[in-house]
C-alpha cells in the first residue's frame, strides 16, 4: 500500500503542475485584455486547489508511513541533509505552495473586478508554482526521486 501512495503522490505531481500552468495561461491571457472571468476560469482553479490538498492527504500519510514523522520527534530531522530535506525543507516549502493556491482560487470568488481576478490568479499561482518546482526532489538533485513511478531517478 505504501508503495502505491509514494507512486500516487509522484504522478499527482503532473496534475498540479499541469493545472497550475493552465491557471498561469487562464491569468495572463486574462489579465492583459478585457475578458470576463468566466466558469472555466474558476474551473482550473479549483481543480489545481483539489489536486493540491489530494497531494497534501497523500504527504501526510507518507510522512507518517516512511518514518519521517519519527525523524521529527526523535531529533534527528537535521542528522542529514536527506533527513532535512523530507521532514522539512519538502514539507515546509510544498505547504506554502499549497495556501498559496488557496489563496488564488479564494480570490476567484471574491467580489472583486475580473481583471483584478485575473491578476491574482496569475500572480498567486506564479509564486507557488515557482515554490512546488524548486521543492520537488527531480533527478539529478542531491536529494532525487523519479520522474515517474519505476523510472530511475
Ligand atoms: C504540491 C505538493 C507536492 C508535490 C508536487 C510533491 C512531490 C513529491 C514527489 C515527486 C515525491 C517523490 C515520489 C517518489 O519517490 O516517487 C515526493 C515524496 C514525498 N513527499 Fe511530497 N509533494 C508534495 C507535497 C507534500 C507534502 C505537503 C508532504 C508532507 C506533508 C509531502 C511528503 C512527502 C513524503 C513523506 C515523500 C516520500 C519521501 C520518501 O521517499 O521517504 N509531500 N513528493
Amino acid at each position: 500500500m505504501q508503495k502505491g501512495l509514494l507512486d500516487l503522490h509522484n504522478v499527482m505531481r503532473w496534475l498540479i503542475l499541469l493545472f497550475a500552468v493552465l491557471a498561469l495561461v487562464k491569468g495572463v491571457t486574462g489579465m492583459s485584455g478585457k475578458k470576463t472571468f468566466g466558469k472555466g476560469d474558476k474551473k482550473i482553479a479549483l481543480f489545481l486547489m483539489i489536486c493540491c490538498d489530494i497531494q497534501l492527504l497523500l504527504g501526510l500519510v507518507l510522512y507518517v508511513l516512511q518514518g519521517w514523522w519519527s525523524v521529527l520527534i526523535g531529533g534527528t530531522a537535521m542528522a542529514s541533509n536527506y533527513n532535512r530535506y523530507f521532514t522539512v525543507e519538502h514539507t515546509i516549502g510544498m505547504l506554502i505552495g499549497i495556501i498559496l493556491i488557496h489563496i488564488a482560487y479564494a480570490n476567484t470568488k471574491k467580489d472583486i473586478p475580473d481583471g483584478s481576478k485575473f491578476k491574482r490568479l496569475f500572480w498567486y499561482t506564479f509564486i507557488a508554482l515557482i515554490i512546488i518546482l524548486a521543492t520537488i526532489p527531480w533527478p539529478g538533485r542531491e536529494i532525487a526521486r523519479p520522474l515517474f513511478p519505476g523510472m530511475s531517478a
